[in-house]
């Protein structure tokens, strides 16, 4: 054999062990908030502030990229998926740029792409700003291919001049018309080119009203945002109007009280309409500051309406939607649990048995206390009970002869106690692996501009369950 065609097979090799352990294409089977997502190459989804269009059987998620030593621009991500639950990385569809307003060192928050069906083109927007938040204004990117490059074009004009907002979202109508929202409550008419703005048509209904999401069911306009706490969840709400100009009327949460939003952030609602019923997804993200590329995760679930009054009644680990007739169902679990006192797990270091929220859990805060577990399957997770004081936990997944198939930073505070699934792994070739979870002795913890502190109070990691699938 010619020496070239022994690199090539060394390399397909290479490239083949590598991605072996990767999220195998159409093997998630459900939409799962509140735990990473991987994509086609075992990557975490990293696509926040986010939305989705759909164009030919494909939808397509832009948010945000993350990494998790820093909170400047680092591009937005575009994925693509057929179901909703298996996404495949496409491209970075905004790089940063090399200099600039989204150049190095730059904020560049919640893109929303919208297609404009007159030109055919594809339109990015996005919250633009200084690292500190001091300079913020509403800019736009342009490219003719959905997954980009998009080319970013500057400040979006009203008379000439940029919106200085930060939080922004869009909302398209059913007419093809498109708006421009920000946080308070405006919403901005753009031209029909989608590259400007011609009117203001509404003024601020709050101040706050933060991550702006709209939509439209019937002759009722949904408006959702939440309130001003920096990277911390909170209790989200909205309005309803017959009209885009208002007037606006609260109409309370749109989940249970306290909840804060099944701790999560709006940022889009994306419509499905399927032959029995239309699906309406509220998309959420759970910021995990500072470790926002591993941690943070989406809270994804499907509005129910009660005559014109939304809500998010229950939190869905997993459900399934059936995009053909737009229903939904909740998923029941299909994995196997081992609880965390089960002989079968490995404790090392201080840990401690307790009981929270009535359930029998596992604590540590010690350095370097870790537990493992040995298994034979295809599939493992994690439920926990996200606690207040809890901080980060790291996660390694290893195959049989000790290689890595998994390793990641998982997020175990919440400000309201809950119990949660965190982790589940891809979907493996059956065989024996290793799973350690180990305390990671940091926490999601932040000041914001006002220098008010937000976060966890302790480092400890909690076990409550292990989940398996043969
Ligand atoms: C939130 C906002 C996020 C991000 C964050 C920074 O209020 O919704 O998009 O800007 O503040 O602290």
């Amino acid at each position: 054999m010619k020496i070239a065609n022994i690199i090539v097979l060394i390399v397909v090799f290479a490239l083949y062990y590598q991605q072996s352990y990767a999220q195998q294409p159409g093997k998630t089977d459900a939409i799962y908030s509140g735990l990473p997502w991987y994509d086609q190459y075992g990557k975490v989804v990293s696509a926040h502030g986010a939305n989705i269009i759909q164009e030919k059987n494909l939808f397509y998620l832009f948010g945000e990229a993350h990494t998790d030593t820093s909170n400047a621009f680092v591009g937005f991500n575009c994925y693509s998926s057929k179901d909703l639950y298996n996404w495949k990385f496409e491209k970075i569809a905004l790089p940063v740029q090399s200099s600039g307003k989204l150049g190095p060192n730059r904020i560049g928050e919640r893109p929303k792409v919208m297609k404009n069906s007159k030109t055919g083109e594809f339109i990015m927007y996005m919250h633009v700003d200084t690292l500190g938040y001091k300079d913020q204004f509403v800019g736009y990117a342009v490219s003719k291919n959905i997954t980009g490059p998009y080319q970013f074009q500057g400040a979006l004009l009203f008379n000439g001049k940029p919106i200085k907002k930060w939080d922004m979202g869009t909302f398209q109508d059913d007419d093809g018309k498109g708006y421009l929202l920000t946080h308070g409550g405006v919403i901005h008419q753009l031209s029909d080119d989608y590259k400007s703005i011609v009117a203001e048509t509404n003024k601020q209904i709050a101040s706050g009203f933060e991550s702006p999401a709209l939509f439209r069911k019937g002759n009722t306009y949904y408006f959702i945002g939440s309130h001003l706490t920096s990277w911390e969840k909170n209790d989200n709400y909205y309005y309803t109007s017959t009209s885009l100009s208002g007037p606006w009327i609260a109409r309370g949460l749109i989940a249970p009280k306290d909840q804060l939003t099944w701790n999560s952030q709006s940022t889009f609602v994306l419509k499905i309409a399927g032959s029995k019923d239309t699906t309406y997804l509220f998309m959420g993200d759970r910021w995990s500051y500072p470790r926002q590329l591993s941690a943070a995760t989406y809270v994804w679930q499907p509005i129910k309406f009660y005559g014109d009054s939304i809500s998010l009644p229950s939190y869905l680990d997993a459900w399934n939607i059936d995009l053909k007739t737009g229903l939904t169902v909740e998923k029941n679990s299909i994995y196997q649990t081992i609880e965390h006192d089960d002989k079968r797990i490995q404790y090392i270091g201080d840990w401690a048995r307790s009981v929270v929220e009535a359930l029998p859990v596992s604590r540590s805060k010690a350095e370097n206390a870790s537990c493992s577990f040995t298994f034979s399957g295809t599939q493992i997770g994690l439920q926990t009970v996200v606690l207040p004081d809890n901080g980060y936990a790291n996660i390694i997944l290893t195959d049989k002869n000790g290689k890595v198939v998994v390793k990641n930073l998982i997020d175990m505070y919440s400000k309201v106690p809950a119990a949660r699934i965190v982790f589940l792994s891809p979907v493996l070739p059956k065989a024996k692996y290793k799973l350690t979870i180990s305390t990671a002795g940091e926490r999601p913890n932040w000041t914001d501009k006002k220098k008010i502190s937000y976060g966890s109070t302790a480092n400890n990691i909690t076990i409550s369950k292990l989940m398996i699938k043969e």
